[in-house]
């Protein structure tokens, strides 16, 4: 069988091109540790509200001297309501839904991530400026969903 120089050229050049992003993703998740991003923390949805993890809703300082907002998106709410948090300090987001999925946006910063029924959400934010942000849900969840928002106050760390 007879193939063209010129496509031969090219099924070489296609040829390295997949053995090298095949290499890229191989080499950077076995030596880098790269992986898509993902939460193995799961929980009941149905039982959600009555999980131990989260009966106790709210900020709670932690031992290393951050702080963990425990929180619920449900429809078409986020509890807590309102969230204060202090400035200059490793908060912890963790959040999970009893319905449907939900997105958990903290406007103007970089707190950004889907709520998922039967998985704890969980992200970390450092806010230097104080002042009060918008949270709102950012994955269509039903009919109020365009009314579902809290508050987060972000105040002066003592
Ligand atoms: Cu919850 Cu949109």
């Amino acid at each position: 069988m007879n193939v063209d120089l010129y496509e031969r050229i090219w099924m070489i050049l296609a040829g390295v091109l997949i053995v090298a992003f095949a290499g890229t993703v191989v080499v950077t998740s076995v030596a880098q540790g790269v992986h898509p991003p993902s939460n193995v923390e799961t929980i009941d949805p149905v039982m959600a509200m009555a999980d131990p993890r989260f009966t106790n809703l709210g900020v709670h300082e932690r031992e290393d001297g951050g702080v963990d907002v425990v929180g619920m998106a449900r429809m078409f709410f986020f509890l807590p309501t309102e969230i204060r948090v202090p400035t200059d300090t490793p908060v912890t987001f963790r959040l999970t839904s009893p319905d449907v999925i939900h997105g958990f946006q903290v406007v103007g910063t970089n707190v950004n991530v889907m709520v998922i029924p039967g998985y704890v959400s969980t992200i970390t934010s450092t806010f230097g400026e104080p002042g009060e942000y918008l949270v709102v849900c950012n994955e269509f969840c039903g009919p109020a969903h365009h009314a579902m928002a809290a508050k987060l106050i972000v105040e002066e760390a003592q």
